[in-house]
């Protein structure tokens, strides 16, 4: 309808309007991750004066390439980083956000998830969500009709491996080839993990206790792609000459807190023995939040080879990248 009133290449021309979902990495193909991290780069660099200063967070980057545009934040977990960082790369990008706890929406009193969508498409221009079954974020899909992006299930953690990806790159270390070895639970990060490397084809070996195993189907896809994927019950061989180290918590958010979970994780944890093994220019990598003395030893997560806060930066820098490729800006 808007066409016929602008015509093409009118500001209203409904044509213009691309919707892409962020449900798990895959959505974007390894080109878009090649094309967010490019991006994501070029805009961290830009956001520092001549003489090397940083902006002001709240700055608009010079092209505010988001203008006008508002972003609905669905939160039914807890968050820090997510909340702040997509809340803040919609700023910079020109545009603003509405934070909604499930909790205090009709949505935590029974409206439906699809019912949901229909109406917040129609007040904003894409829609975070973090919720715990990843059939919900797959349905605010379905019925949605701007982008909807994962901001955690308890499938997959896309947002986060972008911003791990791009510290890794940040680091001097090339994607392809690369042999990345994860300790601990088999939980949601570790799936986007492997997702990214049947995609960017590098190496994931990972060692996790018997019982709690990945989704499989992670491993399978990421091996059809090409990438080599290793389960092993030894800590120390998926470390052995490892370039990225990466755990997570051992209990994640909805989870019970199991004594039992909590022994079988203890071999597992990354300290300065598991660090030795790997490569001397290894780096350390965690989503956060850690819990410190569980899964990582003080001495690695403050130590010289972590990246944990060049890390949680860029979570800002990554999604802001998402959220332009979310609107086919890239
Ligand atoms: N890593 C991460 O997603 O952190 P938050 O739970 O604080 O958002
Ligand atoms: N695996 C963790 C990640 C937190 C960012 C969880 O789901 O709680």
């Amino acid at each position: 309808m808007y066409g016929k009133i602008v015509g093409r290449g009118g500001v209203l021309h409904a044509g213009a309007r691309v919707t892409r979902h962020f449900l798990n990495l895959a959505d974007a193909g390894g080109d878009g991750i090649a094309a967010m991290i490019s991006d994501a780069l070029t805009r961290k660099a830009a956001r520092r004066g001549a003489d090397g200063t940083p902006w002001p967070k709240g700055r608009v980057d010079g092209d505010a390439p988001l203008a006008g545009h508002v972003l609905g934040m669905v939160f039914d977990k807890n968050s820090t980083r997510t909340r702040v960082s997509y809340d803040m790369a919609m700023r910079q990008l020109g545009g603003t956000t509405i934070v909604m706890e499930a909790g205090s929406m009709q949505l935590g009193r029974g409206e439906s998830i699809a019912d949901t969508a229909r109406v917040l498409s129609r007040y904003v221009d894409a829609i975070m969500i973090r919720t715990d079954d990843h059939a919900k974020i797959e349905e605010m899909a379905a019925f949605a009709s701007v982008p909807v992006i994962n901001g955690l299930t308890d499938l997959s953690h896309p947002s986060q491996i972008m911003a791990d990806l791009l510290t890794i790159i940040e680091s001097g270390k090339a994607l392809p080839g690369l042999k990345l070895a994860w300790l601990g639970d088999g939980n949601n990060v570790l799936h986007s993990i492997i997702e990214a490397a049947g995609l960017m084809h590098f190496e994931v070996r990972y060692a996790v206790p018997e019982g709690y195993d990945p989704d499989p189907r992670f491993a399978d896809a990421a091996r059809a792609a090409g990438a080599t994927i290793t389960l092993t019950r030894d800590a120390a061989s998926a470390a052995a000459g490892a370039d990225v180290i990466v755990t997570d918590t051992w209990v994640s958010m909805g989870q019970e807190h199991v004594h039992n979970k909590l022994a079988a994780m203890a071999p597992y944890q990354v300290n300065d023995a598991l660090m030795a093994g790997a490569a001397g220019d290894a780096i350390f990598l965690h989503c956060l939040p850690a819990h410190r003395g569980e899964e990582a030893s003080d001495s690695v997560l403050d130590g010289g080879q972590s990246r944990i806060w060049d890390e949680a930066e860029n979570r800002l820098h990554a999604q802001k990248s998402i959220l332009l490729w979310a609107f086919g800006r890239l």
